[in-house]
């Protein structure tokens, strides 16, 4: 009896061992048939999205309702359309104005949705007297016009923009004030592809120029000509606006290809009056670029 009773209890441990063992294979059998089938139907160099940021309302949502399919996600206060254009996905970003808030919304859209591209646009003042409201300006290089280093003055020496010195924020991790190395002006190159794509679909740009440039941004507006004409001269700056430096310093971090495309809303060197129409211009054009940058680097 006790014989029988010992030889059932190893039985019925048989029994547990085998369905514990095929439970697993199946498992890994399932496993390893969703990892083909994602890998064979999302690779995921083609299908990382092309982000658009734009800083106002009127900059971002006319592009927004360019979108196909688009779902709506808020982190902060940064929205992000998603959706798709010609098939391929794009998400749109309301970043809000400033460098703070394009250097966090682009940092979070990079966590988030791991972009292939971004391209920050938006509305500008003219730095260049040769450049009109509605003339677009495709930032071969863009910089930031607010670091800078005050010249060395006492009490009662006064105050003397025209001697503050470019510091270079990505140069050094050593100390700030005293690095060499960072008086220097730094700017960020526009990534080729995109800006190849940009100059390819020109034309379909016809209330004004578009004309390769650089952009300079910093949390100010400037409506002093002769510091505008010091920056202009100083920095090379066609235009100036709160936003392309620090996106473009943040897709530098993450080695993320990099264009910023600004429209003149106004130019103060010229008495170029401010226009607002000029956003959802600028959108028209950016859209175009997307279009093209889909068409001939990303559809497969
Ligand atoms: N100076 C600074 N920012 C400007 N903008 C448009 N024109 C100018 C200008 N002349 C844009 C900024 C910001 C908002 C104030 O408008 O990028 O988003």
């Amino acid at each position: 009896m006790k014989l029988f009773k010992a030889q059932k209890q190893n039985e019925r441990l048989w029994k547990i061992a085998l369905l514990a063992l095929l439970s697993l294979l199946s498992l890994t059998v399932i496993v390893g048939c969703n990892a083909t089938a994602n890998s064979e139907t999302a690779p995921e160099d083609t299908q990382r999205p092309i982000l658009v940021e734009g800083p106002m309302p009127i900059e971002a949502e006319e592009f927004a309702e360019r979108l196909e399919n688009v779902e709506k996600e808020t982190s902060g206060i940064y929205d992000f359309y998603i959706g798709t254009v010609d098939d391929y996905p794009v998400i749109v970003v309301k970043t809000s104005k400033g460098m703070e808030n394009a250097a966090a919304a682009t940092a979070v859209a990079v966590e988030r949705y791991n972009p292939v591209a971004i391209i920050s646009q938006g509305t500008s003042g003219g730095h260049d007297p040769s450049l009109d409201v509605f003339d677009i300006v495709l930032g071969k290089r863009t910089v930031n016009i607010g670091a800078l280093k005050t010249g060395d003055r006492d009490e009662n020496e006064g105050i003397e923009p025209t001697e503050w010195i470019p510091m270079d924020l990505m140069a050094s991790e050593g100390s700030a004030g005293e690095d060499p190395d960072a008086e220097n002006i730094r700017y960020y190159e526009a990534d080729e592809e995109l800006l190849a794509a940009a100059n390819a679909v020109k034309d379909s740009h016809t209330k004004g120029k578009v004309v390769e440039g650089t952009i300079g941004s910093a949390d100010v507006w400037n409506n002093e000509v002769d510091r505008i004409n010091w920056f202009h001269e100083k920095f090379g700056t066609s235009v100036e606006e709160m936003e392309t430096a620090s996106a473009a310093q943040i897709a530098k971090a993450y080695e993320v290809p990099f264009l910023g495309v600004r429209i003149l809303s106004n130019n103060k060197t010229n008495d170029g009056e401010y226009n607002p129409n000029t956003a959802e211009v600028n959108q028209e054009y950016v859209y175009e670029i997307v279009k093209e940058y889909i068409a001939t680097h990303l559809a497969e």
